[in-house]
């Protein structure tokens, strides 16, 4: 499966959402994530996301500690299937890591 890390948080650009054909992208205030039992590898999703938080749940997870945040949330968050504005301050965030430490509630 893909899954959704720490760049996202607070950029929230949203144009993942726009080409995943089986729409399994959910929505919480500071962040998105995937539904790993929906994704079907198809990995479109990966080249959109302008601040490359989306990764294959192999690489840059080896404490699977991203995958158990996608799991979790993707069975209380929304669904989302369309683009809206990412928030008014994500440049602030664009660069920064470490952010789910920081922001994510
Ligand atoms: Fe959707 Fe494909 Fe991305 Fe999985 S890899 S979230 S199926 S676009
Ligand atoms: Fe987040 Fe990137 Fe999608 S910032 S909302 S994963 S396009």
């Amino acid at each position: 499966t893909y899954i959704v890390t720490d760049a996202c948080i607070r950029c929230k650009f949203t144009d993942c959402v726009e080409v995943c054909p089986v729409d399994c992208f959910y929505e919480g205030e500071n962040m998105l994530v995937i539904h790993p039992d929906e994704c079907i590898d198809c990995g479109v999703c990966e080249p959109e996301c302008p601040v490359e938080a989306i990764k294959p749940d192999t690489e840059d997870d080896p404490d699977g500690k991203w995958l158990a945040l996608n799991s979790k949330y993707a069975e209380v968050w929304p669904n989302i299937t369309v683009k809206k504005d990412p928030p008014p301050d994500y440049q602030k965030f664009e660069t920064e890591t470490g952010k789910l430490e920081k922001y994510f509630s």
